[in-house]
C-alpha cells in the first residue's frame, strides 16, 4: 500500500508520517519509508542522530542507477538518458517489491530498527534554495515517482512517503500514485487552504484523500475542521508529550505513546487498509501514461530529443504478481 502524507509546511507531516511508520513497524508490517519533503526530517523523527540523518544516501544522486535498473530490458526505452520521471514501465521493465533486495535499495535505503521491526528508510536528499522550482527539485522527487510507478505492492506491505504538497506533485502526477493520501491540517485557515487546493486536483483523478487534524486542542478545533473539510476529516491528533520527549532526544518506547494518539493511528491504518478495495491497476496504469504524455509534450521531448510517447507500451498493465512468480533481482536479465 502506498501512503502519502501531505500538508502545509509545519503542519506535522513528518511527525505523523513517523508515528504511522512506527505503528506499522510495531504491527510487523514491512515498510519502506521515503522522505520526499523539502525539509528532510523524517530520519530524525524516526530517531536518527543528526549525523546519521545527514549521511543518508540521496535518491536524487542515484537517478542514473535507478533508471538503468528499472529500464531493464524494455525495448521501448532506448537508454536511461531518455527516461524521465514519468516514463512508465512496460514489457521488459523491472518492477519493485516492498520485500525484496535490489540494487535500488542497496544504493538508496538504510535499514532502521524501530520498536517492533526493521524498516527501510530512503530519502530524496536535501533540497537547496536553487533546487526549488527547477529541474533538480523535479529530478529529486522524480526518483520517488519512478519507483512508485514501478512498484507492485500487496495489501500487507507499505511504502509511506512524507512529501510536500507542492505544485510539482500535481504537474507530474505524483499525487495520483497513492492508495491513500493523508492531508495533515492544523485547525487554522492556512491549515485547510492546502486541503482545498489538493481536493481540487484530486477530484478528477479519484484520489483517496483523508484529512488528519493535528495540534487540535479542543472541541472548537474539531468543529472548525469539520466545518471546513466535512466528511473528509478522518481523525484528529492533539499535542503529544511523547512527540515532545522524542524531540528532546529522549525517545520513549513506542508503546508509551498516548492512547488517544494510538487510536488515531489505528483509525488511519484502517482507512488505508480499506482503500485496498478501491485499487484499480488499469486506472493506475492509465493515469501514469496520461501524465507521461503530458510531461513528454510539455518538456520531455524537447529535453531528450526523442518522442517519449513511444515509450508507452499499450499492452502493459502494472499489477500484483504472486510471490511465487516473481523473478528475483539477481536472476533478472541485466541491462545492456
Ligand atoms: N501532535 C504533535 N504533538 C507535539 N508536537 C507536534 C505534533 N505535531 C507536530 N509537532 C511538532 O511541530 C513541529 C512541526 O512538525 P513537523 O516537522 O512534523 O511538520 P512538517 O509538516 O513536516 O513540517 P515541514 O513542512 O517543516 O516539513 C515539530 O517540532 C513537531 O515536533
Ligand atoms: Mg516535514
Amino acid at each position: 500500500m502506498k501512503i502519502a502524507f501531505v500538508g502545509k509546511g509545519g503542519s506535522g507531516k513528518t511527525t505523523l508520517s513517523s508515528l504511522f511508520i512506527r505503528h506499522l513497524a510495531a504491527t510487523g508490517s514491512p515498510v519502506v519509508a521515503v522522505d520526499a519533503d523539502i525539509n528532510q526530517h523524517l530520519g530524525a523523527a524516526l530517531g536518527l542522530a543528526d549525523e546519521e540523518a545527514a549521511a543518508l544516501p540521496a535518491m536524487g544522486a542515484q537517478l542514473p542507477l535507478i533508471k538503468e535498473y528499472l529500464r531493464g530490458a524494455n525495448p521501448r526505452i532506448a537508454s536511461a538518458d531518455t527516461m524521465i520521471k514519468t516514463t512508465p514501465p512496460g514489457s521488459g521493465s523491472r518492477l519493485l517489491r516492498v520485500r525484496q533486495d535490489n540494487p535500488i535499495y542497496d544504493a538508496c535505503a538504510r535499514p532502521l530498527e524501530l520498536d517492533g521491526g526493521t524498516i527501510r528508510l530512503m530519502a530524496t536528499g536535501p533540497f537547496t534554495e536553487s533546487d526549488l522550482g527547477v529541474a533538480c527539485y523535479h529530478s529529486k522527487v522524480g526518483a520517488v515517482e519512478l519507483c512508485l510507478n514501478h512498484l507492485v505492492d500487496g495489501r500487507d506491505e507499505f511504502v509511506v512517503v512524507d512529501m510536500t504538497a507542492g505544485s510539482d506533485s500535481f504537474a507530474s502526477g505524483m499525487f495520483t500514485r497513492f492508495d491513500m493520501t493523508f492531508l495533515v491540517a492544523e485547525p487554522t485557515r492556512k491549515g485547510v487552504s492546502v486541503y482545498r487546493q489538493y481536493k481540487e486536483y484530486a477530484r478528477d483523478f479519484g484520489v483517496a484523500l483523508c484529512v488528519v487534524g493535528n495540534k487540535v486542542q479542543g472541541q472548537d478545533d474539531v468543529d472548525f475542521l469539520r466545518q471546513e473539510v466535512g466528511d473528509d476529516l478522518l481523525v484528529t491528533v492533539g499535542h503529544s508529550d511523547w512527540v515532545r520527549a522524542m524531540e528532546k532526544g529522549r525517545p520513549p518506547r513506542f508503546e508509551l505513546l498516548e492512547s488517544a494518539n494510538r487510536e488515531a493511528l489505528a483509525t488511519m491504518f484502517a482507512a488505508a487498509d480499506a482503500s485496498y478495495e478501491l485499487r484499480d491497476w488499469e486506472r493506475y496504469t492509465r493515469q501514469m501514461v496520461h501524465f507521461h504524455r503530458k510531461n513528454a509534450a510539455s518538456w520531455g521531448n524537447e529535453r531528450t530529443g526523442a518522442d517519449l510517447a513511444d515509450q508507452v507500451d499499450p499492452d502493459f498493465v502494472l499489477r500484483e504478481i504472486p510471490e511465487s512468480a516473481q523473478v528475483s533481482a539477481s536472476s533478472a536479465p541485466q541491462p545492456a
